[in-house]
């Protein structure tokens, strides 16, 4: 049996090029089971200050809030511990990813949990898992062209996900949505998902 995990962060639920390519990535992958967190649809909150408590504290030493306050993160690492393969849809929004996708990193990037610190060093603690990121941008020139240096959203969340220990990341950019270029770039994210490899059970 294979888990898939889908998080989609695009603010369209109509017209989502994030939205529509994850959907024909998850048709490619065929996983016996996908969860689905719409970070639109179910927004997860800013990151209560209970929480950043409760995270760099003693377990045993949490009050009744700070344990509610950490509910909604061990909810998002329960899911992330299930998941084989985890689908990322997102949007590039002002050269960043959106703040509905921020918010969730927040909840899962936890000392102890998901990387850990010795003092000097860190490591990831998440393993045997993929990733995979669907990234639509309405401009062209992101993967390869002079708008290189102001793509923070590829960088990131690939840095985000090694810091937790999962190397394998793969993107599949959907590049120059609103100038265009739509059916080059469906025929170039159609190509990228083609050459993914479903698990084997
Ligand atoms: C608030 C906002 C900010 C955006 N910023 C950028 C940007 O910085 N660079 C870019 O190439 N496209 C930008 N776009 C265009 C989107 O990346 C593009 O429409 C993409 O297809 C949206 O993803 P979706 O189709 O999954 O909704 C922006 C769109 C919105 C709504």
């Amino acid at each position: 049996m294979t888990t898939l995990l889908r998080i989609d962060a695009s603010s369209r639920h109509e017209g989502s090029y994030s939205r529509r390519f994850g959907d024909e990535l998850i048709a490619h992958l065929s996983p016996t089971r996908t969860l689905t967190r719409d970070l639109v649809h179910t927004p997860v909150p800013h990151l209560p200050v209970g929480a950043i408590s409760a995270f760099f504290s003693d377990e045993s030493t949490w009050s009744q809030s700070q344990r509610t306050a950490t509910e909604i993160s061990e909810q998002l690492l329960s899911e992330i511990t299930a998941a084989d393969d985890i689908v990322i849809t997102t949007p590039m929004y002002n050269f960043g990813i959106p703040s509905a996708l921020k918010a969730w990193i927040d909840h899962i990037v936890r000392v102890g949990k998901t990387f850990s610190f010795d003092g000097k060093r860190f490591a990831g603690l998440v393993s045997n898992k993929r990733v995979f990121i669907v990234v639509a941008y309405g401009a062209d020139g992101y993967t390869k062209g002079e708008l290189k240096a102001a793509d923070f959203v590829v960088p990131y969340l690939q840095f985000i996900f090694n810091f937790i220990g999962i190397d394998d990341v793969t993107i599949i950019p959907v590049e120059g949505m609103n100038v265009g270029l739509a059916e080059l770039a469906e025929s170039r994210a159609r190509a990228a998902i083609s050459a993914v490899s479903p698990r084997t059970a």
